[in-house]
């Protein structure tokens, strides 16, 4: 197993804003090592998720490549991109992309459906996740009745379900007051140590990056290390 989970190399991409073809990621290189928590922080619109959605094979590169465990995402079909996404990196949308009125245990069970397993291994996993994430008596709630910090939770849940290699957090504390950010925050820290999983989070709270052990910034698409 590399040391290197991720190389993102040269990566360009373009957006059509009105009439005009504008460059939202500009040469962006970046390695991510295994393990490690890597934090972006960067202004609103200045290219965090559009990254985050290439890392995830969500969104394709106009220039540059991402690597993916020895995948070259620019190299696959959908059925490929849709293998990396159930086992290798999971992404967390901004927005969490939990189905709201699902309960918190749907929510976790739809991608080990999607994986194949049976009700009971999937009763297991669910059970295993829902305690790791201290979601223990909300199983049955539906997710739009929860908290934000909650639904958080939910979605970190669902994104290991897989044990991921590579985790892309869009923005996992900016919905929350501080208190429950650092509490999200935090685990990820107790997610890469148990799992040996590494994270990408980006945030435009630079407290955010206190959590992360190597820095960059984005600035109209550029990325940068923070020294
Ligand atoms: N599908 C799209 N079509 C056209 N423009 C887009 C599209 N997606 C993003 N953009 C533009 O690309 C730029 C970067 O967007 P992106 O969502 O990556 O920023 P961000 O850093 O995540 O911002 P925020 O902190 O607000 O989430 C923005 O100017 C946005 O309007
Ligand atoms: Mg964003």
């Amino acid at each position: 197993m590399s040391n290197i989970v991720a190389i993102v190399r040269n990566l360009w991409k373009y957006y059509i804003i009105g009439n005009t073809s504008v460059a939202v990621l500009k040469n962006v290189n970046l390695e991510v090592r295994r393990g490690e928590i890597i934090g972006i922080h960067g202004p609103s619109g200045s290219g965090k998720s559009t990254l985050l959605k290439i890392m995830a094979g969500l969104e394709k590169p106009d220039q540059g490549e991402v690597i993916i465990e020895g995948y070259n995402l620019n190299l696959l079909s959908e059925d490929g991109l849709a293998m990396i996404r159930t086992n290798i990196v999971s992404y967390i949308p901004q927005d969490y992309g939990l189905i709201e009125d699902f309960t918190v245990y749907e929510n976790i069970e739809l991608p080990l459906m999607l994986l194949g397993l049976e009700k009971r291994e999937r009763h297991i996993r669910i059970m295993e996740l829902i305690d790791y994430m201290g979601l223990r008596g909300k199983e049955s709630i539906r997710v739009k009745y929860l908290s934000g910090g909650e639904k958080q939770r939910v979605a970190i849940a669902r994104a290991l379900t897989i044990t991921p290699s590579l985790l892309l957090a869009d923005e996992p504390a900016s919905n929350l007051d501080w208190e429950n950010a650092k509490k999200v925050l935090e685990l990820f820290v107790k997610i890469s140590r148990d799992f040996n999983t590494s994270i990408v989070i980006v945030s435009h709270d630079p407290r955010t990056l206190e959590y992360t052990y190597r820095r960059f910034e984005m600035f109209d698409g550029i990325l940068r290390p923070l020294t």
